[in-house]
């Protein structure tokens, strides 16, 4: 029997917010109100619990909490789950939105909105979620609290005096936000993926997972239909797996064993699993007898790429093994071993994004005492060939014999840029050079200006990040999702040393850029190959064609310091064998590349 009288005193709630905005520190002060965390106890932000979070105050794993709050005499329920604020996560962010009914819209008094407010806000509007816009960090003598009003003003369409003013510092305005997500935000029997006619059956949707050693695979779940018991025989939608019900319950935030996760709640479900890949983001839990999931599931999909190889060759077998332990942990990480004879063997990575690459790197070398060389990130691309065949590949050594390619298309992502309307032509120029293609501008109010775009992955993976903080001075902020793939004028960049082509040196590169790429190639392998007896030329080219060179100097051994005195005749002729030999060894005219110079190019 569903019980309605709890489902109507049920809340379930996201924050959504632009890195740093202050949604951890917002929900410290919702656990203290609701006494869900004794103040003593309180940790500063208390929701982002890996140490690495910590430290670089970003949230990358969502922590979910059930709070307990007496509002008008009735007691309440309130599941907040948090959102990772970043853009390579924004599949997850949306199936935590999924899961809810409600949205906090925090926006901190001194950025204003950025970007990724407006990012995670379509993804909250595209959800049907009721939003609630707050202005954070008011205590701020720096605070920008009209213009923060009028920008909100203006995207939600809402007067002024709707939007709450808070700081989650100080606790000012915190506890009537809270109660205003009560009275607006619908309880979970409104939900539009609830079925009216479900019967006894069960559905849940996974939002997130993590690992115990003891219980397998723990799923984070919205109930949506049903109720969850241990013990109960349930079934993944995606993975085809089933499992009894190990133990289920809800979120103190430390796992709480309850004896019922009932409907319109959300809890954890253990499954005993050891393979964190069964239990997959987005999927459906029910009882085997349903043969509907909740839909919206989507496989996670890497989208960029890059190698890993230990900086000491004896350091393979950890970083094996470390990346098996990752994966327990991140089922969206995939990896497969990669060797070659200039590097020796290491991993090709697949991301979700570029904050993606760096957690897992600096988890390796934190958690693993790990010291990598990761190589500059590349992505997937389409090779269509003139046979109609179409061949995906992530790096330059599998591109097929360029006479059989019709042509080469790249991934491309929609971008949404917010900027001061001061920096809008710096960051015009920008785009420019980006390969981009401009959509529109529209302006949220008259300082702050939006600027849609489509550009390839390629260019925005590099440091076209820290370019757009450094020409508007940290301002401007970006948002982007995928938006498929467009044909490029693409070609294969290849590294010639004393005339052998070094594989592991070669690029796909946008055409407009080879001569430039290439020029920049030569010159650093110029300052790190060492010198040997003979001339070194080092050349960039494009399809056969050299576009830049560079020559390594012979490093002149003095064979005839031995001789002192004058005599003239011994030394030409000393000199004589010396330059024979160098033709000789030209001849032979290899140069061994030593293990270090590779991993230099690896890195940006
Ligand atoms: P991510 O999880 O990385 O997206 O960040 P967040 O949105 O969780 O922000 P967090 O709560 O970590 O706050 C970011 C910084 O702002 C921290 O240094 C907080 O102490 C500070 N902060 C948060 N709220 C307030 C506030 O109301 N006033 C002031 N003065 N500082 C605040």
């Amino acid at each position: 029997m569903v019980d309605f009288m709890a489902m109507q005193e049920t809340r379930n709630f996201v924050i959504i917010a632009h890195i740093d905005h202050g949604k951890s520190t917002l929900a410290d002060r919702f656990l203290e109100i609701t006494h869900t965390i004794e103040k003593r106890k309180m940790q500063e932000q208390f929701l982002d619990t890996m140490e690495l979070e910590r430290e670089r105050g970003i949230t990358i794993k969502l922590q979910p909490v059930r709070m307990s709050y007496k509002y008008d005499d009735i007691d309440y329920t309130l599941n907040l789950i948090d959102t990772p604020g970043h853009v390579d996560f924004s599949y997850e962010v949306s199936r935590s939105l999924a899961a809810v009914e409600g949205a906090i819209l925090l926006v901190d008094a001194t950025q204003g909105v950025q970007a990724q407010t407006l990012a995670n806000l379509y993804l909250a509007e595209k959800q049907g979620l009721v939003i609630i816009p707050a202005i954070n960090k008011i205590d701020l003598p720096n605070a920008r609290v009209e213009e923060t009003q009028e920008e909100i003003s203006n995207l939600l369409l809402i007067e002024k005096d709707q939007i709450f003013k808070i700081s989650g510092k100080t606790g000012e305005g915190v506890e009537a936000l809270l109660q205003e997500v009560i009275r607006r935000v619908p309880p979970p029997s409104s939900n539009k993926l609830l079925r009216k006619d479900a019967g006894n059956e069960l559905r849940a949707l996974i939002f997130d997972s993590s690992f115990d050693a003891y219980k397998g695979v723990i799923a984070y779940a919205r109930v949506f239909e049903g109720s969850i018991r241990q013990g109960a025989k349930l079934k993944l939608f995606a993975s085809g797996a089933t499992f009894d019900v190990l133990e289920t319950g809800y979120f103190s935030p430390q796992l709480r064993k309850s004896d019922i996760l009932s409907e319109g709640n959300i809890g954890y479900i253990a499954t005993g699993f050891k393979d964190v890949g069964l239990v997959r983001v987005g999927d459906t839990i029910a009882t085997t007898d349903v043969t509907m999931p909740l839909g919206g599931y989507l496989e996670p999909r890497p989208v960029v790429f890059a190698s890993f190889y230990p900086e000491n060759s004896d350091d393979y077998d950890t970083l094996r093994d470390a990346l098996g332990k990752l994966k327990l942990t991140d089922a969206s990480l995939v990896y497969e071993p990669e060797s070659s004879p200039g590097l020796g063997r290491g991993f090709r990575l697949g991301f979700l994004g570029m904050l993606h690459i760096e957690i897992i790197s600096e988890r390796l070398r934190r958690e693993f005492k790990l010291s990598l060389i990761v190589s500059t990130p590349s992505v997937e691309y389409h090779v269509v060939m003139k046979n109609g065949e179409t061949v995906n590949i992530r790096s330059a050594a599998f591109l097929p014999d360029p006479s059989a390619i019709e042509h080469i298309e790249e991934p491309i992502v929609q971008m949404e840029l917010l900027t001061p309307s001061t920096y809008l032509g710096s960051l015009m120029q920008l785009m420019a050079d980006a390969r981009s293609e401009y959509v529109q501008t529209d302006y949220l109010t008259k300082d702050v200006a939006i600027l849609k775009y489509r550009a390839p992955l390629a260019e925005i993976i590099t440091d076209f990040y820290d370019q757009l903080k450094s020409i508007s001075s940290g301002y401007a902020s970006m948002s982007y999702e995928p938006a498929g793939y467009r044909a490029g004028d693409l070609a294969r960049l290849d590294i010639m040393v004393a005339g052998d082509m070094v594989e592991p040196f070669s690029k796909i590169v946008p055409r407009e850029k080879a001569f430039y790429l290439g020029r920049k190639t030569v010159e650093k392998l110029k300052g790190i190959i060492p010198a040997q007896l003979f001339t070194v030329s080092l050349q960039a080219a494009i399809g056969g064609k050299i576009i830049a060179r560079e020559d390594i100097k012979a490093m002149r051994k003095d064979v005839t310091g031995y001789l002192y005195g004058g005599d003239i005749t011994r030394k030409k002729k000393l000199l004589e064998k010396q330059k024979r030999g160098k033709a000789k060894m030209k001849e032979q005219g290899r140069v061994n590349i030593p293990q270090e110079v590779f991993l230099e190019m690896l890195k940006k």
